[in-house]
């Protein structure tokens, strides 16, 4: 893997914004990927805030990925993760989606995290982090949200199911121990009866 730098991004990289906006934008026109665009602006506002993660290559932006709360905290998404083209297919999504997940959880030790994606890779890394699958029910019904769907090329697809389906898959990772016993219990209920 090329010597990347990964952190927390802040002021000091917001001349980077227009760069990333324009892959994501290159990113978003791919036919079969769901991706939605995000302006310069939104970029840079996430990175002054500190909830987006950036990878450097020497001065270059190599990936990024930023977080969002819903309904008061209570939700956490990570999206608009990008992998420049020239750095793809080192490790990069998962050392930043890994990042923005630490990130989150620091942060928001209490929230629901998910994000939506249409990527196989990206299922793979949310797996290993301990994201599941779910319907979108299971997601933030925040119509700020889901708003910033607009300029996917499938937005269409969404609004005609009311915000129910589309093509990507909706991925969760919940902390609360309450699932983790729910579903300890419900184990052990299921082994009794056999
Ligand atoms: C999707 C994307 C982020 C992956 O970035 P990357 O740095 O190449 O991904 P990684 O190298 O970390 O690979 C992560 C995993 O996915 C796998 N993978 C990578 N590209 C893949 C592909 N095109 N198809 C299937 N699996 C793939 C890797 O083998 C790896 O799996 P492993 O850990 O089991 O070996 C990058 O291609 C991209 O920016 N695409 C355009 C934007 C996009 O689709 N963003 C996702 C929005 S949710």
């Amino acid at each position: 893997m090329k010597p990347f730098t990964i952190c927390t991004a802040d002021e000091s990289h917001v001349h980077l914004a227009e760069a990333i906006s324009g892959a994501l934008l290159e990113a978003s026109r791919d036919k079969g990927t769901g991706l939605a665009t995000r302006s310069p602006e939104y970029i840079r506002e996430k990175m002054l805030q500190g909830k987006a993660v950036i990878a450097l290559y020497k001065d270059e932006p190599a990936a990024f990925c930023y977080i969002e709360t819903w309904e008061h905290g209570r939700y956490v998404a990570t999206s608009g993760l990008i992998v420049l083209p020239r750095f793809r297919g080192h490790g990069l999504a998962t050392e930043v989606k890994k990042a923005a997940f630490h990130l989150a959880r620091r942060n928001y030790p209490g929230a629901k995290m998910f994000g939506l994606t249409t990527s196989l890779a990206v299922m793979r890394i949310n797996s290993d982090l301990g994201f599941v699958p779910v319907t979108f029910t299971e997601l933030t019904s925040d119509a700020e949200f889901w708003k910033g769907c607009e300029t996917c090329q499938y937005y269409d697809v969404l609004q005609r199911s009311g915000n129910k389906n589309c093509l990507c898959t909706g991925m969760v990772f919940d902390p609360t121990p309450k699932t983790k016993e729910w579903k300890r219990k419900k184990s052990s209920s299921l082994s009794l009866a056999d």
